[in-house]
């Protein structure tokens, strides 16, 4: 296990009594692991303002039947092999499909896939979530 280390936060009581009202929201188990993640996201966003590796999930929903579309998802899937470790794909109903793509990689790369999959006619939602690899 990591070393732990603590230290202490001073706050205005506006500020303490709305944290708690976040942590409470949440089902934090404590304020602690609430500032945790706090500090986390805010370390994934710094890494992907800078440029870093990041690994995440591109979740997407389409239209089955636009033909081209299915052939395009597929080409530019390969233009980016080197970042997607895997990709599934659900039969959602008779015209929609899921699509989860995991990929790794710097984070400019991952977001020009996330935006060419995402602006092509009948993908309907897409939602790219990105977390640091470290
Ligand atoms: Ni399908």
């Amino acid at each position: 296990m990591a070393d732990i280390y603590r230290f202490g936060i001073s706050l205005d009581r506006e500020l303490i009594e709305a944290f708690d009202r976040h942590v409470a929201a949440q089902r934090y188990q404590s304020r602690s692991e609430a500032i945790r993640d706090l500090i986390r996201e805010e370390l994934v966003r710094k890494k992907w303002a800078e440029g870093g590796t990041v690994a995440g999930a591109i979740v997407m929903t389409y239209d089955h039947h636009k033909r081209e579309l299915v052939n395009r998802l597929l080409d530019i899937q390969h233009d980016f092999h080197d970042i997607i470790i895997s990709t599934q794909h659900v039969h959602l109903d008779h015209g929609n499909c899921l699509e989860v793509i995991a990929v790794k990689g710097q984070a400019p790369q991952v977001d020009q896939l996330s935006t060419a999959l995402k602006v092509l006619v009948g993908v309907k939602h897409l939602n790219l979530s990105v977390s640091a690899t470290d």
